[in-house]
């Protein structure tokens, strides 16, 4: 082949399912060498401190421009991208837009596409449909801080929202925890919840019920986890929450400020957390600004009102490195967000590719022979 040359791997969503998209356990092993290579600090992700979540288009809430479209419940159009290093050596871009409304068109709330780059040349490796993708990474994560977080008698599950991304959380931390007696699980629409139920306890052979309340849902679960989607985060109480419980949030949630600050918080990355305050100081609506979308805006405002500083926050990466402490005390409640990284997607992409590669699978795509101007 030409030195010139450049084809890349074309990968639609059957191929990454093919290609094993779907395999939790290593999914959650991926995470562990990412969030291992983020506490090395090999990765960079985009801005000038290399650690932004991503780049995201606003929509006006007003009506502009022929087209354009207006603000909406999770609407967005966002570029997530990072270089990862350690084995994966490798660039990537997730692109993605998300609209509430997808749903009543038959389409998941969010559509992705990820690329692959050499990081030396900038060449594409792959593009790949990224839904899986990305929701399995953003399962994987609570997973993750399962084995790292729980208690040593967890086995009550609590899940808030019955979409995409709490499906995947649910098997991850299904895997993690290894001995669940029960999974209760809250949706807004409670036909959601029963279909899960249903669908995942004859997958697993787990006992799984559907709940009418998030009181319901919380209440003696050693290990909760929030995703919910729309503008109006869902409000848990204190006092429903259980003595040395895990709650994971990877979507947004209502918590009290006492909650907070009584409570030992780890993040997914804090330096990312700290470069999207920086985004949102710079909105015209400020910090508020980011109270629908980020999981970790509450925590945000915490800091900045000097409520809970650095050293109340860990990032998880340095608890499996062992640069923090993980869970102190089998009392301890401990509160978990993850507000997602584009080297998850990278990775977990990388890794699905890799498998590809290997069973032949995808069809190959020519960008050139030769480049028309070099
Ligand atoms: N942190 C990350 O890395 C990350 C990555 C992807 C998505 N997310 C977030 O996860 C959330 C869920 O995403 P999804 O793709 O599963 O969305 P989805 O729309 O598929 O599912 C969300 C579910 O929550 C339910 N719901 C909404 N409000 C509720 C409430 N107050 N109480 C109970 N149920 C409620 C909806 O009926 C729906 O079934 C979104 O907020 C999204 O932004 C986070």
């Amino acid at each position: 082949m030409s030195k010139e040359k450049i084809e890349f791997l074309y990968l639609s969503e059957p191929d990454m399912i093919e290609a094993g998209v779907l395999d939790m356990k290593e999914c959650i092993n991926v995470m562990e060498e990412v969030f291992t290579l983020m506490s090395d600090n090999d990765y960079l992700m985009g801005g000038p401190k290399g650690s932004s979540h991503g780049m995201k288009l606003w929509y006006p809430k007003e009506k502009r421009g022929r087209n354009m479209p207006v603000a909406g419940d999770d609407r967005r159009a966002m570029t997530m991208i990072a270089y990862v290093g350690g084995e994966y050596d490798v660039c990537g871009n997730k692109w993605y837009g998300s609209n509430v409304a997808n749903r009543e068109r038959g389409l998941p709330r969010s559509i992705h596409s990820i690329t692959l780059n050499d990081p030396e040349t900038g060449a594409p490796l792959a593009m790949c449909s990224g839904n899986l993708v990305s929701a399995m990474r953003t399962g994987a994560v609570p997973g993750l801080a399962t084995r790292y977080l729980k208690s040593d008698s967890a086995s009550v599950v609590g899940i808030i929202g019955a979409g995409v991304i709490n499906r995947a959380a649910l098997i991850a931390i299904c895997e993690s925890l290894g001995n669940v007696e029960l999974v209760k699980i809250y949706n807004r629409t409670a036909s959601k919840a029963e279909a899960l139920c249903r669908e995942l306890s004859e997958e697993t052979g787990i006992r799984m019920t559907a709940v009418s309340s998030a009181e319901e849902a919380i209440r003696e679960s050693d290990v909760i986890s929030v995703a919910t989607s729309g503008g109006t985060p869902v409000i848990i109480e204190d006092g429903w929450i259980k003595k040395g419980a895990l709650i994971n949030l990877v979507g947004t949630a209502s918590l009290s400020e006492d909650m907070y600050i009584n409570s030992r918080v780890v993040v997914d990355n804090w330096n990312m957390h700290l470069d999207w305050i920086d985004d949102g100081m710079r909105h015209p609506d400020g910090i508020e600004s980011l109270m629908a979308s980020a999981p970790a805006a509450p925590l945000m405002k915490l800091y900045l009102e000097k409520k809970k500083d650095n050293a109340d926050i860990v990032s998880l990466g340095d608890i499996i490195t062992r640069r923090a402490a993980g869970r102190q005390r089998s009392e301890e409640t401990i509160i978990f967000i993850a507000g997602g990284i584009p080297a998850e997607d990278v990775a977990w992409a990388h890794t699905v590719y890799g498998r590809a590669l290997e069973k032949g699978i995808g069809q190959k795509l020519l960008l050139w022979e030769k480049p028309h101007w070099a």
